[in-house]
């Protein structure tokens, strides 16, 4: 594995490096991600009826909307985990559904929201099943695996958890051996769905840190759910705002995020002012009540 993929922690050349690069690595292939026209739901009444989404290549969206918009579902519909009513989604033109599980499983990466562990498993097992689709029939364990594994465990910190059985872990130290499998799969589009949930403040930062990482120094495409708006204005270089299963506005942060917008999705009043710290939209609930 090149020395550029491994975790680093080099000092800051400035107190802030700019969260946002400008320009981004250029992917190694087109890895352009696009659902048309899709119609998606489940037993019932559809979820989504009729969304066109693109996930840009070798940027960092970030997906936002009220719980239960249809976040989730639409991702899990990208990553072909779920089969649409309607519509298709394409990787380069090509038909995802068509296209071998395993061959994939190489091109694409998602953690779900709430993914489930076989029961009694380890870390480090977890972790190095996010390398199955890189493995042969003729050769099952390569050096490159091992190197692979044992990076992602440490670029999550969850290298001295390796042995533990992942059903007796926190949460927010289980969410990090999710990731830490996601990574392991080196896929050229990874999505995540809330991976920050459960996590410290520090351990969010770092994560997304991680991912901005991942896309600066490798083109890797990655697309995120996140329910923190201002660390959604930081990290995306495209933030899609979802509301009943359609975008309602998709774009930099800086062009879209707005009191207005806030109220549209998630109904709720706010103040939205330049983010100390990285200059993005940071948006200030206005609740009921006032502690004084
Ligand atoms: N497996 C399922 N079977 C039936 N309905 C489902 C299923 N998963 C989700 N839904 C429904 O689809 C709708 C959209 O759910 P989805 O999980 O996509 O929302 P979300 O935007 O990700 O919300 P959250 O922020 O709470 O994660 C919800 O009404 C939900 O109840
Ligand atoms: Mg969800």
């Amino acid at each position: 594995m090149p020395s550029s993929r491994l975790p680093s922690s080099p000092a800051p050349t400035s107190p802030v490096e700019p969260m946002t690069p400008a320009n981004p690595a250029q992917p190694s292939d087109a890895q352009q991600l696009r659902g048309h026209h899709l119609r998606l739901g489940y037993d019932g009444a559809d979820i989504v009826g009729d969304l066109c989404i693109d996930i840009p290549p070798g940027k960092i969206t970030v997906l936002v909307g009220a719980n239960a918009c249809g976040k989730s579902t639409t991702l899990r519909a990208l990553a072909r985990l779920l089969k649409p009513r309607g519509g298709a989604v394409t990787l380069d033109g090509k038909a995802i559904h068509e296209m071998p599980s395993k061959q994939l499983a190489t091109r694409i990466g998602i953690l779900p929201q709430t993914p489930t562990a076989p029961e009694g498993i380890t870390v480090a097992d977890l972790v190095c099943r996010g390398r199955y689709p890189h493995q042969k029939w003729f050769r099952q364990w390569t050096d490159e695996d091992e190197r692979v594994v044992a990076w992602a465990l440490e670029a999550t910190g969850t290298a001295e958890i390796a042995g533990r059985a992942v059903d007796e872990l926190s949460g927010g130290q289980r969410q990090r051996v999710w990731i830490a499998m996601a990574l392991a799969q080196e896929t050229g589009i990874l999505m995540l769905d809330e991976p920050t949930t459960y996590l410290d403040v520090h351990h969010q930062i770092d994560v997304l840190d991680l991912l901005v990482q991942l896309n600066r120094e490798e083109g890797r495409t990655i697309a995120v759910v996140l329910h923190d708006l201002n660390l959604a204005c930081r990290y995306a270089h495209h933030l899609i705002a979802m509301r009943k299963g359609e975008i309602i506005a998709q774009g930099e942060p800086s062009a879209i995020v707005n009191e207005e917008l806030v109220e549209a999705v998630f109904g709720l009043k706010s103040k939205v002012i330049p983010d100390p710290v990285s200059q993005t939209p940071m948006v200030v609930p206005i609740g009921r009540h006032l502690r004084f």
